[in-house]
């Protein structure tokens, strides 16, 4: 019986990595090397670099430190280990089919060391790993996305008058949905569950109102049409500040044809997403406000990983994993609709919280201390939900990402709460 499950557990995490590895591999697709090697911007390094650390992460973890096997390639330690070169030289890559034998090097010895590893102690590891590359996709995606940008410009607005407005029945919609108070389960103790989900424990919340949709393009086209970018009333002394050191009047991926009014605002730091709310008169809702809408049934009192439930992830769930590699419209997915009837929790946007990244009580770092705990720090705040860009394996309601509140490359919007 219990040798069966875990032959399971060993197809299953084989399943898992190959699946996760051709989403990887395909997001280089015809990749030019300029697109592989250039940092599109000076906070983040090189999309070929993050592919070269999905190897050296693999091979560090489940390698070298639990099969007990040395580096193939010592040399790529100093260049792709997280903690080595500054960003700014970790343009210096090997080739795109160099960094693929890597990973090819890599991946055929840990499959080789699974038949044979003691999987009962290791899932946990096998889990991380997994979301690790995940993680590092939905990064490699947003700094294409990014270099996209930049190549378009000058070719995008162009004709943008003579498109017709779209047929866009929500996106003025700014309806809300209460949430009665009471208790919920808050994060995660799964064995997939990493450290900064754990432990799951219950939280109180009073009554509160969520938007049923993410705030949307042309709902924020008004709070940039009255001037909100130029008008302090709006923004809080760090938003101002942020703003004056950083003048921009738009997100960074705004476009103003109506085609898009009805997708989720992207591209926007936490300071902007606090203007908007201040103008609307509403606020961010907390992470627990997030989460509970996100995961909880106040019928039958249990917490679900996905806001329609436990039925496994789908494409027809969410917009994620690179499937439609854009955002779209916050009412395309009425499958994806949570208990309470709030539409586009995971997926299509990542949305900022009003809550700073902190440790739950018992917290533990897992599998060392700079993957979490060096960031509860009291300044970054925290994302729920995912993007279009999200691999399934960091897709849940209970996921924590985290970024400083002026980082607007990631594929963020918001909703709002009262
Ligand atoms: C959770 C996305 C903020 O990019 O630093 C990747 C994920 N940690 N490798 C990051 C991560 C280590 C992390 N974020
Ligand atoms: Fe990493």
């Amino acid at each position: 019986m219990i040798s069966t499950s875990v032959e399971f557990r060993r197809e299953a995490i084989a399943l898992a990595l190959h699946r996760c590895r051709i989403g990887t591999l395909k997001l280089f697709d015809g990749i030019d090397w300029d697109t592989f090697c250039r940092q599109a911007h000076p906070e983040f390094s090189p999309a070929g670099w993050h592919l070269g650390h999905i190897a050296y992460t693999e091979e560090m973890w489940l390698l070298q430190r639990c099969a007990g096997i040395s580096p193939v390639f010592p040399k790529y330690r100093q260049l792709f280990a997280a903690d080595s070169l500054p960003k700014k030289e970790r343009v210096y890559l090997p080739t795109f089919a160099e960094v693929c034998c890597y990973l090819e090097t890599v991946r055929k010895n840990v499959l080789d060391y699974l038949i044979k590893a003691p999987i009962e102690e290791q899932e946990r590891l096998w889990q991380f790993i997994i979301q690790h590359e995940s993680q590092h996709c939905e990064i490699i995606a947003f700094i294409l996305q990014m270099q996209r940008k930049e190549k378009t410009i000058g070719e995008k607005e162009a004709g943008i008058n003579i498109l017709p407005t779209a047929n866009n029945l929500h996106s003025s919609d700014s309806s809300m949905i209460e949430i009665s108070r009471g208790k919920f389960e808050m994060g995660n103790d799964g064995i997939d569950a990493l450290d900064n989900e754990r432990s799951r424990h219950p939280h109180y919340l009073e009554t509160y109102c969520i938007d049923t949709y993410p705030v949307t393009c042309n709902q924020y086209r008004k709070f940039i049409d009255i001037g909100g970018y130029q008008n302090p009333q709006y923004w809080s002394k760090a938003g101002w500040k942020w703003l004056q050191n950083n003048p921009v009047n738009q997100p960074l991926y705004w476009s103003n044809n109506p085609i898009f009014d009805n997708h989720p605002v992207s591209g926007v730091s936490w300071y902007e997403a606090e203007a908007y709310c201040q103008f609307i008169g509403k606020r961010l809702p907390t992470e627990a406000e997030w989460e509970k809408a996100a995961s909880w049934s106040s019928e039958t009192h249990t917490k679900n990983i996905y806001p329609w439930g436990e039925e496994e992830l789908k494409i027809y769930h969410c917009n994620h994993d690179n499937s439609v590699g854009k955002t779209t419209p916050v009412d395309t997915y009425p499958e994806g609709k949570n208990a309470y009837g709030c539409w586009d929790m995971l997926g299509n946007v990542w949305e900022w919280t009003a809550s700073w990244f902190h440790a739950y009580e018992g917290f533990e770092s897992y599998p060392y201390q700079g993957y979490s705990q060096t960031y509860f720090d009291g300044e970054h705040r925290v994302l729920k939900g995912g993007s279009w860009a999200t691999r399934p394996w960091a897709l849940r309601s209970s996921f924590r990402n985290w970024y400083h509140p002026g980082v607007r490359q990631i594929i963020a919007g918001f909703r709002c709460a009262k």
